[in-house]
């Protein structure tokens, strides 16, 4: 069947800053023919700090640019913002486009397995919503679950601090928490998390199972385009980089979260 013109409509994808990056790198490995268009929200970053009503308010502004954009899909790659702008976004825009979040993916996922005690690592909007919890306990209520906001992570990793002593140390205070002591998986529930998901791995010594959003989210993008018949089979732009406010150190920062060189674009939507 020939790919319809609709399915060649790109992606958008946004985040508080440049930590969705990790998951804007997973779609773009895994779907090739896919085009993004990512949205940053580096004026208003952290997310994870600001009340559930600020970040609403952010992405409906955010999502009204990327429908501009003509985007088929959009992908709220941000905890914080899946957490406290999933429901509105769809109220105001479910007839234009598709969303992903990147909390049931992950949820999804970690409820296959049958975990006898799961531990959840965020933001602190993020664990004070208390949505995995719900949705984890939702498939499996007798999941038993420890849930512990880490705001000095997301900061720590933006300014590159990363498989160092300090980083350690940081992981090490959190992870130590005794709630921990019994967990057989944890749940990186932070864009930023992926970039220090060995060291997390190496703390509890491979004893553990982590997940985070990356691959998951990847996957469930390509399954609902594929139910919609909007996979494109050719890419005809390359992808767009937009922040709210560009500094050279977020330019920068960008290639740790992405993995490769990109041209980061200054939008000034507010
Ligand atoms: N992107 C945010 C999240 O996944 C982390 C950074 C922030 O707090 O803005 O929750």
């Amino acid at each position: 069947m020939a790919t319809s013109s609709s399915a060649r409509r790109p992606i958008g994808i946004f985040d508080s800053g440049i930590g969705g990056l990790t998951v804007a790198h997973a779609l773009a490995q895994q779907l090739p023919n896919e085009e993004l268009i990512y949205f940053g929200d580096t004026a208003h970053m952290p997310y994870g700090e600001r009340s559930a009503d600020a970040i609403r308010y952010y992405s409906l502004r955010i999502v009204k640019f990327l429908l501009d954009k003509n985007c088929k899909m959009i992908v709220i790659a941000c905890n914080s913002a899946s957490t406290a702008a999933y429901q509105v976004l769809l109220d105001f825009f479910h007839e234009q486009a598709l969303f992903v979040n990147v909390v049931d993916p992950l949820v999804e996922r970690v409820a296959g397995e049958q975990f006898h005690k799961v531990g959840i690592i965020a933001t602190k909007v993020t664990i004070r919503s208390g949505i995995y919890e719900q949705q984890l306990r939702s498939l499996q209520p007798d999941l038993r679950i420890h849930a512990l906001a880490t705001p000095l992570l997301a900061p720590m990793i933006e300014e590159g601090y990363i498989h160092n002593n300090l980083s350690q140390a940081v992981i090490s205070q959190y992870l130590s928490d005794p709630g921990f002591g019994d967990i057989d998986a944890l749940l990186l529930a932070c864009t930023h998390y992926p970039l220090i998901r060995s060291d997390i791995e190496a703390f509890f010594s491979g004893s553990v199972r982590v997940f985070d959003s990356t691959d998951v989210v990847a996957q469930q993008v390509r399954n609902r385009l594929a139910r919609y018949e909007l996979l494109s089979d050719q890419r005809r732009h390359a992808h767009r980089f937009y922040v709210s406010d560009y500094t050279p150190s977020f330019a920068e920062t960008t290639q740790l979260f992405y993995g490769e060189k990109i041209k980061l674009e200054h939008f000034p939507i507010w």
